[in-house]
């Protein structure tokens, strides 16, 4: 197994990979950054996972740092992990579909149409050379949602007419820029607030909530409307990206689901999913389905939870041991990130975007260069502030 981006999820993705009952070793790592490299080394090499150190293989000349790293570690595994930020999820995907290896990687799957096109594409050729492919969409290997999911295509709570996702919490870490940082390091190492890299937190956590309702009604979207910004996290430590979404999302059968999400501190919190039927509704993280009246119909026992993080490398490297083809995940991976990203299209230009031209719309937001003194597209003023888009002002289609 080769690990793509050594940071808080490639550590994790790697030991729960180790963790799995079958004879996994890992071989090759690469990151763009050496730091985040070592660090990850030191801790999956550190006493605390003592009984998985003889299954690390990996040499001084197996690490590999930079921004072609991937490109000399893929040709050493078998399996590949990436776990960068999204921005590069494309590039590294269609790297490892052509190098012929099974993989598993982080959500979201993109940034952008172009990205996505790019995934779809390699989604196809995946399928034909048989590549197991796992995505990190963790619920679709939960124990509770696979019998609430179970449940709902059997008609329990009627047909699903409408539905609410949310991912409302306070928000996540920064980093501050130091001086000795050209423009295409403090973007890496803030990534979380640059769209081309990050795509918004509606698509980099939101996604998750969003693509449950995706499972639901086993579709997407054909247009999304909605409302955001920025209105507490705000300034040059933050990018670009908005602190607050709010989108009506439409399926072609009329269904709408209410997506809110909140980066902001000291508001009501809530990471959900809820569906509602002609027959009852469906709350997720409560994991109970009730009739039209409250009366229950069924409830998980929550006792019998498992660690999804775990179980989806489990199944991915149980069937990749027996030889089978059993996980074809990049295309909906695919389709519900560009689900987020068409809700981040209708926020920031204030207008109702539809599916088929945003898709097809080939938006490309990524450096055309990756080096360390790139020209980055997206630049700050002379006071440190990075432009932000203007909902009525910013305009994807005439
Ligand atoms: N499924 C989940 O619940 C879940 C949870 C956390 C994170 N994630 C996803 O995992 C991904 C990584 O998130 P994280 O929290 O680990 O971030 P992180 O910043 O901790 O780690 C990202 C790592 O990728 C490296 N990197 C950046 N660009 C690279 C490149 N071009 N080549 C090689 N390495 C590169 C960084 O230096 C860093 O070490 C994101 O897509 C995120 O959404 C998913």
């Amino acid at each position: 197994m080769a690990l793509i981006g050594c940071g808080g999820r490639g550590t994790g993705a790697v030991l729960q990979a180790l963790s799995t009952k079958q004879n996994v070793k890992l071989v090759a790592m690469a990151d763009v950054f050496k730091d985040r490299l070592d660090s990850c080394y030191k801790e999956i090499t550190s006493d605390e996972f003592a009984s998985l150190k003889n299954k690390i293989g990996v040499k001084d000349e197996t690490r590999f740092v930079g921004f072609d790293a991937y490109q000399k570690a893929i040709p050493l595994a078998d399996v590949v992990i990436l776990t960068t930020p999204p921005g590069f999820r494309p590039m590294h995907f269609e790297a490892a579909v052509n190098a012929g290896k099974h993989i598993f990687m982080e959500k979201p799957v993109a940034t952008d149409p172009a990205g996505i096109q790019r995934v779809l594409a390699a989604a196809e050729k995946a399928k034909a050379k048989k590549l197991n492919v796992v995505v990190g969409l963790q619920r679709h290997y939960q124990n509770s949602y696979r019998e609430l999911m179970k449940r709902i295509q059997d008609g329990m709570v009627g047909d699903i007419v409408s539905a609410s996702a949310w991912w409302n919490n306070d928000g996540v870490w920064m980093k501050q820029r130091t001086p000795s940082m050209t423009e295409m390091e403090y973007q890496l190492r803030n990534w979380y607030y640059f769209n081309w890299i990050c795509g918004d937190h509606i698509t980099e956590q939101h996604i998750h909530n969003i693509d449950v309702i995706n499972w639901v009604k086993n579709a997407y979207p054909v247009k999304a409307r909605g409302t955001g910004g920025r209105e507490v996290r705000k300034g040059k430590d933050y990018g670009e990206i908005f602190d607050h979404h709010i989108v009506e999302f439409e399926y072609a059968d009329g269904t709408i689901l209410n997506s809110q999400c909140r980066h902001i501190k000291g508001t009501w919190a809530k990471v959900d999913e809820m569906v509602i039927g002609t027959k009852g509704k469906v709350m997720f993280d409560a994991a109970k389905m009730v009739d039209s009246k409250g009366n229950a119909l069924y409830a998980y026992d929550k006792k019998n939870e498992n660690n999804p993080y775990q179980t989806e490398h489990d199944e991915l490297f149980e069937a990749i041991a027996k030889g089978k083809y059993q996980f074809a995940d990049a295309e909906n991976g695919a389709k519900s990130t560009m689900t987020s990203i068409l809700g981040r299209l209708a926020t920031y230009s204030g207008q109702v975007i539809e599916w088929d031209k945003a898709i097809n719309s080939g938006i490309d937001i990524a450096p055309k260069n990756f080096a360390w003194d790139a020209d980055m597209p997206l630049k700050p003023d002379a006071n440190g502030l990075y432009p932000v888009a203007i909902p009525g002002k910013t305009k994807y289609f005439s």
